[in-house]
């Protein structure tokens, strides 16, 4: 069955059990500045989940187009995916779980819906914690369609659903599917979560039942109305009824692939992780131009930014004709305009942006390139050992290889993917020691999140590019505190929204003005004077010795990763324990201003408090 075929079933089906069909919202949620993306079908129904009337009714569906960026570095294997199409249907106060569950079952094995193998299909309910009681009603209902033990009951994460912390959730019933080519029948629990975890049964879709309504992570009472939210993944429907691999080999892609491969000199079997990856970024580009983003450093139009320049890097690794870029990003609009017609509107635009930013990024992307040459050179002059002795490591373990730092650098500082770097060092006939590579990725992980876990608890209040504005900015000021005031100066508390960012530190007595003057000064400095932001994985006693910043440093472990401030001829601003999100470079704080000290003032004994803004 087509793609197309699968919507018009789905949209068929509901609009004949009364449901009245709604569009798709755009990608950019229209009355919600908190989030970036639609990431599913329910969040242009919020306000009526919470008990708002709908001037359609009480009974909706749609096909609704989402973007999650959380798994942006997962993109290239079977599944992930950041852009994708969720199905959804809805009632608001109108019939509950002792419908839903029958509806559904109807639509995933009738001839009328996906007429799915019933033998293939298993179902989950909510077991019960603290927060909300064992979903019995359901379990009941189950049982009265399917045999009890195709059932099973699983904790709050998988099945309790809400979109944050605070707004409508409930439990919720979950439909998977076996995959496997002969079917595994009768399973135990322990056996069914066995096989999901291989991905031999994958779920389709979920129904919520949201009759509660959370504020910060806490239940905290039952909405006016019961209603129903339900989600399937489009992109898997259609695995399921094309009997592919994966969503690439649907017709959701094949046209897709069928080009890049007649314009590159690598074809999808063997390049297959690039050109996963070119198929769904490009799509979500396609996608997000469409509905009126435009590559910036900023907020949507950074991810856009992110998820063009990825496409480039892989577009160039299988050496793609980019004279056919045209061709390439028509066919997504040829394919998707018949549900979506703004696209075929927006076509000159998607064309013209994408053109423009893949230009702007082959110069950045120029200099990324020297460097790593100058790698190669090197590694291939000293008989490709690396010579960089920072202890860590045993040096010979870098033998014959692009070590494991350069690489991790060329990543870091440049952006330059490791896919990327080991592609291009074979073809210079180098390796990539990627066991080290992997090794600092982790340390800089682990310590990131000590990191923000010591520092950010609650501090930071999101990660957009302005609060990694922020918080770069953060370490900065504490740079130029300590510098200015002296080595008694260290974090005590931070703070930061899209407004500002406050920040507390140690110190006794007022801070003058002339002072923070100086300190704005010191920051907006560096800033000016284009510092690069990377991190470097240091042992931690070095790194104690070195004047490393840095508070608890007991919770890290004997490695940790510090996160460095330096202009191009060398001068450090900052050396700090790294943690949370942090721009690369200091136009991407420029960008909202200067950097000022708005107020000074007592937090408690012994702590100053300073509130900063750009301005
Ligand atoms: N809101 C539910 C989900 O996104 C249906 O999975």
């Amino acid at each position: 069955m087509k793609s197309d075929q699968i919507r018009k079933k789905y949209l068929d089906f509901f609009e004949k059990k009364q449901h009245k069909i709604i569009p798709s919202s755009s990608l950019v949620p229209q009355d919600d500045p908190s989030v970036l993306f639609n990431t599913a079908g329910m969040q242009q129904l919020t306000p009526y989940l919470l008990g708002q009337k709908h001037p359609k009714g009480k009974k909706l569906a749609n096909i609704q187009k989402c973007l999650r960026t959380n798994d942006i570095e997962e993109v290239g294997d079977k599944s992930h995916l950041t852009f994708f199409e969720m199905v959804g249907h809805w009632s608001l106060g109108d019939y509950f779980k002792e419908e839903e569950i029958p509806l559904m079952y109807e639509f995933l094995t009738s001839k009328d819906g996906l007429n799915l193998s019933k033998d293939r299909l298993y179902f989950t309910i909510f077991e019960g914690d603290k927060n909300a009681p064992e979903d019995k009603e359901a379990l009941e209902i189950w049982k009265k369609i399917v045999p009890e033990n195709r059932v099973y009951s699983l904790n709050a994460e998988e099945n309790f659903w809400s979109a944050g912390d605070s707004g409508p959730c409930g439990r919720d019933s979950e439909y998977f599917y076996d995959t496997t080519e002969k079917g595994l029948g009768n399973l135990s629990k322990e056996e069914f979560l066995i096989h999901c975890e291989k991905l031999d049964i994958i779920e389709i879709c979920n129904s919520v039942f949201m009759e509660y309504e959370k504020k910060d992570g806490k239940i905290i009472k039952n909405l006016k109305e019961k209603n129903v939210d339900f989600g399937g993944g489009f992109e898997r429907w259609c695995i399921l009824k094309q009997n592919v691999e994966s969503v690439y080999e649907t017709d959701l892609f094949n046209y897709f692939i069928k080009i890049l491969e007649e314009n590159s000199d690598k074809n999808y079997l063997i390049q297959n992780k690039a050109y996963r990856i070119i198929c769904d970024h490009m799509r979500a580009s396609v996608f997000l131009i469409s509905d009126g983003v435009l590559p910036s450093n900023k907020d949507q139009g950074y991810i856009l930014r992110k998820l063009l320049r990825r496409s480039l890097l892989y577009l160039k690794n299988i050496n793609f004709n980019l004279e056919k870029m045209d061709v390439l990003l028509f066919s997504v609009v040829d394919k998707y305009k018949e549900f979506y017609p703004n696209l075929e509107e927006k076509k000159d635009l998607i064309y013209s942006e994408i053109s423009k930013e893949f230009q702007k990024f082959e110069k950045t992307l120029h200099s990324g390139m020297k460097k790593f040459e100058e790698i190669v050179d090197v590694t291939k002059k000293n008989n490709n050992v690396c010579k960089i002795d920072w202890g860590v490591f045993n040096t010979l373990d870098c033998c014959n290889e692009v070590c494991g730092k350069d690489a991790y650098d060329l990543f870091t500082v440049y952006g330059l993917p490791l896919e990327i770097i080991k592609d291009e060092a074979h073809r210079r006939g180098v390796g990539v020691d990627e066991k080290n590579f992997n090794k600092l990725i982790e340390i800089h992980k682990e310590s990131s999140r000590i990191s923000s876990d010591v520092k950010f608890k609650g501090g930071l209040g999101g990660d957009s590019p302005k609060i990694r504005a922020f918080h770069t900015t953060t370490h900065l000021l504490l740079a130029g505190l300590r510098k200015i005031l002296g080595e008694h100066v260290h974090q005590a508390g931070s703070n930061i929204t899209e407004e500002r960012s406050r920040f507390d530190f140690t110190h006794d007595e007022k801070v003058q003005r002339e002072v923070l003057d100086e300190v704005e000064n010191y920051v907006n400095s560096a800033i000016e004077n284009n510092i690069k932001i990377y991190s470097e994985v240091m042992e931690k006693e070095e790194a104690k010795k070195q004047g490393v910043e840095g508070s608890f440093w007991e919770k890290y472990p004997d490695k940790v990763s510090v996160y460095v401030m330096k202009d191009d001829l060398g001068n450090i601003y900052s050396r700090e324990l790294c943690g949370g999100p942090h721009v690369e470079n200091s136009a991407e704080i420029s960008q909202f201003g200067k950097f000022k000290i708005k107020k000074e003032e007592s937090s408690s004994a012994g702590v100053r408090r300073v509130k900063c803004i750009f301005v």
